[in-house]
Formats: C-alpha cells, structure tokens, sequence
C-alpha cells in the first residue's frame, strides 16, 4: 500500500467526516477529449485501450488535468469496460461509436467468460499505473481508483453497446432473473478483486459508478443495484477497512437515502436532478456528499455556470462535501471553463 497518506489530505478529511479548509474539488471524466494534450497523447497511443493499458501514456493523461487545475484528487486512467475485457468478452472503442462488444445475453455465452481469479494477472498495466501515479502525483493530491458497478458494465455486456433504455440487459433481468443474477455475482468478485489490486498498487480511495443505475425499477434496483454495492463494500471493508468509498447511483432518486444507509459507502456523488437541499437533509448526516454540477453549465461557463455551483457550495459546503459534476465532463468544454471553475470553488469559504 503507499506511504504517501499525509493525513493533510483535504478530499480524506472530507470523507473522513471532517471539515476542512476550503471544500476539495475534482471533476468527473477530467482527463479526455476536452483537453488538447489528452488529443495528443490518444492519437500517438492509437487506439483507446491501447491508451489504458499503457502506463507511460496512461500515467501522463492522469496528470494532465492535475498540471493544468490543481484538483484534490486524480483519477486513475482506464474504463470500467476493461473489466469485461480481462473476463475474455472483446471490447473495442470505436471511432463516433463508443465501445462494442459482443454480445452475452444467455448461459452460453457466461460459460465463456474466464474466472474472476484472472483478472488482476490481465490487467496488471492497469495497477503498474496506479502504482506509478503513487509516486509521481504532488503530495496533496489523493489518488482515486474505480470500478464499474455490476448493473452498468452488464448492461455493455449483454447489449454489445451503450443504449439509452438498457433494454437488452432488462430483457433477460426480467426473463430470467436467477441466470442473470449469475452474471451479476461474477462481477461481484471480478470488481473487487480489480478493485482490491488497486488499493494494493496505491489508490487510496474508490469509486463505483452506477450510470444506469436510474433506469431499474424498485425491486430491480434492490436487487442488482443496491444489493451488489453492499457486498462489493463489505468484502472491501474487510479486505481494508480504512479505504473510503464513493458511491455513483446516477438516477436513483428516491432511492439514494436507502442507497446510501444500506450500502454503507462512504460517501454518496450525486447526478445532476438531486436537489442540493434534499441532499443536506436527508444524506449528508450518513456521510460525505459530491457533486453535483450540470456538466452542462461547465460547457456554457459565465454568470449562469457561477450562480448555480454558488447554490451548490452555499447549500452542502457546511458538512462533509466534495465539489463535482452531476456526470462527467463532455468533449466540447472549453478548458477555461473548467480552471474558472475550479478557483471558485477553491476560494469559496462557508
Ligand atoms: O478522467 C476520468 O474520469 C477517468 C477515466 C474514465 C473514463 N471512463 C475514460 C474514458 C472513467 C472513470 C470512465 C468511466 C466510464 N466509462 C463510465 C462510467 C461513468 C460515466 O461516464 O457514466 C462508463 C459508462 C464508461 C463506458 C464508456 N467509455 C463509454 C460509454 C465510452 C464512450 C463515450 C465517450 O465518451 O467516448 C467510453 C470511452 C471513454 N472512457 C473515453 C474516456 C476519456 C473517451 C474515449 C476517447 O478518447 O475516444
């Protein structure tokens, strides 16, 4: 594990529960395509996986956003679909496509998938990164490792691509909801193992994104959303129980406080529809808060963009929080929108 943990850390302290001096601020997706050295870098390293699972040119895009703004937290380069690649599914990113996999919507197709086991011998590059971003990252800035979680990479695994309804993965969820649960567990094991070798190479805090979390139904989300979660932080707790973790339910609405108590993570990122002052009232006494900013907004930048991170500050910055977007970054922000942003937040006191 590092030894770089100075108890300084201000995105530590925030998940810690403490208040700290300034509110700590890093953005989703802040390494990509907005960025002209990321462009760079992508086009010399060929083709997107080959940029993951390369740590000379997946280290340097992990620290260009950390060059260029100062946030309080990197996060690691990579995808949450190299996990479905290291299971032996194939995975490509195509050009204006996004990934494209092939297909798994039966018992068949599982069968094929290799064992949880091998994934951290597959995706070692990944952990040489991490392990690299330990040493090179300035001293106070905290290294974030993530994963998917299991509902959203199944829905890349059975649908063969992204979609706007997840409607393959439903259809064999609402089908068959004890084969699907096979698929489910395995990404259980395969998440925590790619999540534990993590910790090992030196991230000190993780992250599960649920994107599609939104789209289940009640008993759905239970079930495969929520109930995954807790095991998945419970099997971490053990393995490390001093590693906060940072929950992304994006669209679990009326969810999230159960989301957030049951579960048991650490602390709870929140998407863009959650109101501010619901969240203070009936979240933020379970533990540390982040978000939520329109990514939106940091595209259009201005008075507009200012007033509503103001709101967003004014409202959770007296607890526990963490200033983020509501979703990641898109490719068409303009990059001084991002570093006016950033001091912003870095000069707003409560
Ligand atoms: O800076 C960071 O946040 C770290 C890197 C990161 C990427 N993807 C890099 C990436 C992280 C944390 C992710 C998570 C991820 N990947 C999610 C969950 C979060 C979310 O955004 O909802 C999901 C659903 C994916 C799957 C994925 N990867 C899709 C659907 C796409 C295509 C869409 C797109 O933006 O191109 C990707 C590709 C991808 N992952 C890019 C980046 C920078 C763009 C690839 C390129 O350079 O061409």
């Amino acid at each position: 594990m590092s030894d770089r943990k100075a108890p300084g850390k201000k995105l530590l302290k925030a998940l810690a529960g403490e208040m700290t001096d300034g509110i700590p601020v890093w953005l989703m997706r802040q390494a990509g395509r907005y960025l002209p050295e990321y462009r760079k870098v992508r086009a010399e390293a060929g083709s997107f996986l080959d940029l993951c699972y390369t740590p000379d040119f997946a280290e340097e895009v992990t620290l260009q956003p950390i060059r260029r703004f100062g946030f309080d937290a990197a996060i690691l380069f990579s995808d949450i679909l190299v996990v479905p690649d290291a299971l032996g599914q194939q995975v490509a990113f195509k050009e204006g496509e996004g990934p494209v996999l092939e297909p798994i919507t039966d018992l068949a197709g599982l069968a094929k998938l290799s064992s949880p086991d091998g994934v951290k011998g597959r995706l070692a590059p990944v952990y040489e990164t991490v392990a690299r971003l330990s040493r090179s990252l300035p001293s106070e800035t905290t290294l974030i490792g993530f994963a998917g979680a299991p509902w959203t990479v199944a829905t890349y695994m059975v649908g063969g691509r992204g979609s706007p309804d997840q409607a393959a993965a439903k259809a064999w969820a609402y089908r068959a909801p004890d084969e699907f649960q096979t698929l489910i567990d395995l990404l259980v094991e395969a998440t925590v193992e790619h999540l534990s070798a993590q910790v090992e190479a030196g991230a000190e805090v993780l992250q599960v994104f649920d994107t599609w979390a939104g789209s289940l139904p009640e008993l759905s989300f239970e079930r495969f959303a929520l109930q995954p979660m807790k095991t998945i932080r419970e099997k971490l707790k053990a393995r490390f129980p001093d590693v906060p973790v940072i929950a992304f339910p994006r669209g679990a609405g009326g969810m999230a406080e159960r989301y957030f108590r049951e579960t048991g993570v650490t602390g709870l990122s929140l998407d863009t529809g959650v109101s501010p002052a619901w969240a203070r009232d009936n979240l933020q006494g379970q533990g540390c808060l982040q978000g939520n900013l329109d990514p939106l907004l940091l595209v259009a930048g201005g008075p507009e963009m200012r007033r509503q991170a103001l709101h967003i500050l004014e409202t959770l910055g007296q607890g526990p929080f963490i200033f983020n977007l509501g979703h990641g970054i898109v490719p068409q922000t303009p990059p001084e929108h991002v570093a006016e942003l950033v001091t912003l937040v870095q000069e707003w006191r409560p």
